[in-house]
């Protein structure tokens, strides 16, 4: 729902977003913090209440869920909220057809009812040291290898030197190219049990077709809790763990917002390029992200049809197809936003100015022009060929395989791999359709013989260019082979027990051998071997080098500009304002939707826009409760500016006082060029706001023993 006072204002503001130094958007180290400029813009805490080492502070309530996403604890009993996205793997764990928690949504009753998911961890950052000085120490003079040498072996005497409880570990870690190092102690907790998630219906509500897309209208959350030994300290899971009780939590707002409203976010966004040259950009927007993006379009297109067709199917393949999606329509953004910002062009004017200012970048920019276009035609080789891996699953099953008989005849496989190979193979067979796949695989390869310039492809493999000969070939090899089960299962496609493939390695290693899968595997990944990947990676050694000195010589001569360290999943904090944004001519986004708009994009039945019965009685008997704001109506998602990338989802967006107003969970797909030139005019973060997820929780739920527990700013 777009209103048109809400519009009027967004375009008159948008001007002020660009003058409070957002230009280049930031991902901020907590430890060094520009307190100033968010004080200037709002915020009315101190940069020591964000984060403080030694008292109780706001990132003690943050974590990094189970490696990938953030989290943030909204209670004194350790209740974790973070987004359905980031949960949906555990959820759809304990789903089964009978029991469907994705469909249906799950909420555990009382703390007996919570879920355990062995393997899901989550992790604190207890403190953050600059180490620059000691990990470079003795490597100026030094050439590249025997620097890199000295820095490893400084890192493990920098570790040494910290005095760290037995439940602590540190992590050394690399910013701006390798010119500064940081070290972070972590502490990992291990027993994350599931307490609820609202059904995707709500929570992946707009499914693909939305994923990325303002307006949005996303209940994209779900909620766990962390349990700890009784001494509160981290424990495997055990039914004798106990609620964990935080240093810090946050208190959840449901107080209205307004456009221009300070706020920031705090988690671990995965990764930015924030300081290639044009050249590089060049090369993503036009060569390997349109690579990636061809290879799932035919993975995607394969899998939907029969997900649509089978139930079954679809709950195999959610997770999976969800994650393959999301990174194809996300490059597809990012290539159209490179272009509409003018990337290229800005990032070549800027090569000129720093040149004008300083001549000896001249040399660097001109050896990176070098590198990036000799590298240019392995590196969309690479391209392709990791994509093709990933994306024909028999083909990701073929490479395990293949590395496994190589560390067999090696005599490298002691209990430890083999155990984690079976855990990593019976994972993954649960949620394989062979036959499917075999259709999948044999269309990938067809694209890579077509695609690939001839230099890199294998001998022969003109002939799989035909996509109708290759789907009855493979579909033939699949059959016929051990690591689709289907040989040995005798038609069926599920191990269900691991071990006894693994009974008889000898045996099992010779089979391997004849598999006529495993063989058509190995002649793509020799060629790749032989032709791509010590090339490309020998220029990438290069690459970086030669960037460690762009970066460093940026650094030097723009001083006016605030460097911020590309994202490499450390905890950052980014900040900025509620804002709408105008992405196109006349076309004005507002900050704010609300459950209106949910109903608007209402289809009965179907399997992205299906709205629950409960939630549309609630909106039709506008049984709101405290979560309406001033139009009436509960707000669902917002935008603001905050540089968020991969990673920061579940990311606490929080207010000026520090109390949680939304969650993080996507970003607004003319902005998502931001990995690599954030632009002010349309680069947004998208939230679930905390009056809708409390309005779930609360209303539809009726979970208030969870409201009971939070501490709510009303
Ligand atoms: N785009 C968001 C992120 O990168 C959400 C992804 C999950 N949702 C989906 N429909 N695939 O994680
Ligand atoms: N959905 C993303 C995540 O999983 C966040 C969106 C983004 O890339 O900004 O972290």
């Amino acid at each position: 729902m777009i209103n048109r006072r809400k519009i009027w204002l967004a375009a008159v503001l948008i001007p002020a977003a660009m003058a409070f130094g957002q230009q280049y958007g930031g991902m901020w180290i907590p430890t060094e913090l520009n307190e100033k400029e968010m004080k200037e813009m709002g915020m009315k805490i101190s940069a020591k209440q964000i984060f403080d080492p030694s008292k109780p502070s706001i990132k003690d309530a943050v974590v990094q869920f189970n490696g990938g996403c953030t989290a943030e604890i909204i209670s004194p009993q350790g209740l974790l909220l973070t987004n359905h996205h980031c949960g949906y793997g555990q959820i759809q764990k304990h789903s089964s057809v009978q029991n469907d928690y994705l469909s249906e949504g799950f909420w555990a009753q009382n703390t007996k009812g919570e879920l355990p998911n062995p393997g899901v961890t989550v992790d604190f950052i207890a403190d953050i040291k600059e180490v620059t000085k000691d990990v470079l120490a003795g490597t100026q003079n030094q050439d590249d290898a025997a620097a890199q040498n000295l820095i490893d072996r400084n890192i493990e005497t920098v570790k040494q030197g910290f005095k760290l409880e037995p439940w602590q570990k540190v992590v050394i870690k690399p910013a701006y190219y390798g010119n500064k190092y940081y070290a972070y102690v972590i502490e990992t907790y291990k027993d994350v049990r599931l307490v609820g998630a609202p059904p995707s219906s709500i929570g992946k509500f707009g499914s693909d077709t939305d994923n990325w897309v303002w307006p949005r209208h996303t209940g994209d959350f779900a909620m766990f809790r962390i349990y700890a030994d009784k001494n509160n300290k981290p424990a495997e899971y055990s039914e004798d763990n106990v609620p964990y009780k935080p240093k810090y939590f946050l208190p959840v707002s449901i107080k209205d917002k307004q456009e221009d409203d300070f706020t920031f976010v705090f988690g671990f966004p995965g990764r930015t390029t924030e300081y290639l040259p044009a050249i590089a950009v060049e090369k993503v927007m036009n060569e390997t992200d349109p690579a990636m993006i061809s290879v799932r379009e035919v993975a995607l297109k394969t899998l939907d049809e029969k997900m649509r067709a089978d139930n079954e199917t679809r709950i195999k393949y959610a997770s999976k197809f969800a994650s393959i999606a999301n990174y194809w329509k996300k490059w597809i953004g990012e290539v159209e936003g490179l272009k509409k910002s003018d990337a290229v062009g800005k990032k070549q004017q800027y090569e000129q100015m720093l040149i004008s200012k300083n001549s000896q970048i001249k040399p660097t920019i001109d050896g990176l022009n070098r590198l990036y276009t000799e590298q240019g035609p392995y590196a969309l080789n690479r391209a392709y060929y990791t994509e093709t891996v990933r994306n024909a699953e028999t083909l990701t099953l073929a490479n395990l395989f293949t590395n496994y008989i190589q560390s067999y005849e090696a005599g490298k496989i002691d209990s430890k791999t083999l155990e984690s190979l079976k855990s990593r193979l019976s994972g993954f067979y649960m949620n394989y359709d062979a036959v499917l796949d075999a259709k999948v695989t044999a269309q990938l390869i067809a694209l890579y013989a077509d695609k690939t310039a001839p230099q890199f492809l294998p001998k022969g493999w003109e002939q799989y260019q035909d996509e109708a000969k290759n789907i009855a070939l493979i579909e033939n090899m699949s059959k016929n082979s051990v690591i689709t089960g289907r040989a040995a299962l005798k038609g069926a496609t599920v191990y269900s027990d691991i071990d006894k493939v693994f009974e008889d390695q000898n045996a099992l290693v010779k089979n391997l051998k004849k598999d006529p899968l495993m063989k058509l595997f190995s002649e793509l990944r020799e060629t790749y071997i032989r032709t791509t990947d010590g090339k490309v990676n020998a220029l990438q050694s290069e690459i970086d080098a030669l960037q460690k000195k762009y970066m460093a010589q940026q650094m030097e001569t723009d001083k006016d500009r605030k460097f911020f360290p590309d994202a490499n999943s450390t905890l950052r904090v980014t900040y900025g304002k509620v804002k709408g944004s105008n992405p196109r001519d006349a076309v004005y986004y507002g900050y704010q939707t609300h459950v209106a708009g949910i109903m608007e994009k209402y289809v009965p039945g179907d399997y992205e826009f299906d709205v629950p019965r409960k939630l549309i009685d609630l909106y039709n008997n506008k049984d709101f409760g405290i979560y309406k704001d001033k139009t009436g109506d509960v707000p669902v998602n917002f935008t603001a500016t905050n540089h968020t990338t991969g990673g920061n989802s579940g990311s606490p967006a929080l207010d000026a006082h520090g109390n949680l107003i939304g969650l993080n969970f996507d970003r607004q797909w003319e902005g998502t060029m931001s990995d690599i030139n954030f632009d002010p005019r349309f680069s947004r973060n998208i939230m679930v706001d905390t009056k809708y997820i409390l309005f779930i929780i609360d209303k539809y739920a009726d979970a208030k023993w969870l409201l009971n527990e939070m501490k709510i700013v009303k």
